[in-house]
């Protein structure tokens, strides 16, 4: 099956207005081929059905070595941190995932609530006289905050995380060289932290992992350094943006914001709604065809590279009814957290940073409005993640 050429694919409006690009690529056709900004061909699928079963298709593979485009080895990843669960496939994909799913589970996050709250009110009761910025004075802190507890990188050994992710997230084709920049200095901090935590181990996830190197050889150091990297990298940006696009979407249906602030709609609700209506992250990871195969329609050679959009099946109307509306009272069957064995380990510890997140700064001001025009907001330049650079609001 052959589809008219889709409009301006990996151009700007992809970013400035995603929504409305991926509404009208899926009218065109499920599944499109094209090319990267780097050169890279890929097929992107659009559509809610194919997306999913896609995300739980095994002969799609997340292992690099089954790639057969050209052009990954532009790709601003060093091998060094190459080695995590979302660059592989069964079964190191089932050893790794057991090893570090127990710090995961929804009761061992739950623990979690008491930390999460005082740094939540910590940076609330640092709140200055309005105009404020929640990008800057809450969403961006509290997840840097949470996941460097977990993993137990001391407050004094933190650095910018978010000009890291945003770099490396970056979608021009010029960005490469400060992208691998921003690689280098990830994994030398890393590579630092490890080693402080081999001296002198304490009780967090990072000391349980090289615990688990060291002692059981459960995993070999290569995986032991890319499994912090993945949970740093996949646990902290991501969470900015559900809690900066779930403010959004509050502050732009005062209904839903009152009905928080009353406390006769869960958060938890809005949050639901929020990875679908606006999802954190866009495309989930590139898959490889481990033969030919054919999603909608569409035959994908074996070694094709396939990029799922998340943020379009969210979107798709033979799926959702009225799918650009917002509305926290629908059932949740969103793709924002992916889906098979892939399915985001973090989503219990981003469920809870949100609704604490919303839940206080609604609760404590009230009456929060946009301090700027819609129209002039502005998104973190990506393909690849949907997020706010600010959000500066008033009361
Ligand atoms: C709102 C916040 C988050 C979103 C939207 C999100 C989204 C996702 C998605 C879509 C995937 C699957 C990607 C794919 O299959 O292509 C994924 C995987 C993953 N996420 Fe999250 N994530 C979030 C928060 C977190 C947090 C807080 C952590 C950890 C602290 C985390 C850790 C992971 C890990 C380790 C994987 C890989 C799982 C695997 O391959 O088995 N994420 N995430």
């Amino acid at each position: 099956m052959t589809h008219a050429t889709p409009p301006s694919l990996f151009s700007d409006v992809l970013i400035t207005d995603p929504h409305q690009a991926y509404d009208q690529l899926r009218k065109i056709g499920p599944v499109h081929q094209t090319t990267t900004p780097d050169g890279v061909s890929v097929w992107l699928v659009t559509r809610y059905q194919d997306v999913r079963k896609a995300l739980a298709d095994p002969r799609l593979s997340l292992d690099k070595g089954n790639a057969h485009s050209t052009g990954l080895h532009q790709s601003s990843m060093p091998p060094e941190l190459d080695a995590h669960l979302l660059n592989m496939d069964p079964p190191d994909l089932t050893r790794l995932r057991r090893l570090v799913s127990k710090a995961f589970t929804p009761r061992r996050i739950e623990e979690l609530k008491p930390r999460i709250q005082a740094q939540t009110d910590e940076l609330l009761d640092a709140f200055t006289d309005p105009p404020v910025d929640l990008m800057r004075a809450l969403a961006n802190p509290l997840p840097m905050a949470v996941i460097c507890e977990l993993l137990g990188v001391p407050l004094d050994a933190r650095r910018d995380f978010r000009a890291w992710t945003n770099t490396l997230l970056a979608p021009a084709p010029d960005a490469a060289r400060e992208s691998r920049r921003a690689m280098r200095e990830m994994h030398q901090f890393l590579v630092e932290i490890i080693a402080a935590k081999r001296t002198h181990p304490t009780d967090d996830l990072l000391s349980a992992m090289i615990e688990a190197r060291d002692t059981h050889d459960s995993l070999t150091e290569p995986e032991l350094l890319a499994m912090a990297f993945l949970i740093l990298f996949a646990g902290y940006d991501n969470t900015v943006n559900l809690i900066g696009n779930g403010l959004l979407a509050l502050l732009l249906h005062p209904q839903h914001a009152h009905a928080v602030r009353d406390r006769n709609t869960l958060v938890r609700d809005v949050l639901e709604e929020t990875l679908r209506w606006n999802a954190p992250f866009m495309l989930g990871v590139r898959r490889f065809a481990l033969k030919d195969i054919t999603i909608g329609g569409v035959r994908i050679p074996v070694g094709g590279r396939v990029w799922v959009s998340l943020i379009s099946a969210n979107r798709d109307g033979t799926h959702f009814a009225s799918p650009a509306s917002f509305d926290p009272h629908r059932a949740p069957a969103h793709l924002g957290f992916g889906h098979g064995i892939h399915y985001c380990l973090g989503a219990p510890l981003a469920r809870l940073q949100g609704d604490v997140a919303i839940t206080s700064l609604f609760h404590r001001f009230g009456r929060l409005k946009l301090a700027v025009p819609v129209t002039e907001l502005k998104w973190v330049p990506s393909f690849h993640k949907r997020g706010l650079q600010e959000l500066t609001v008033a009361w």
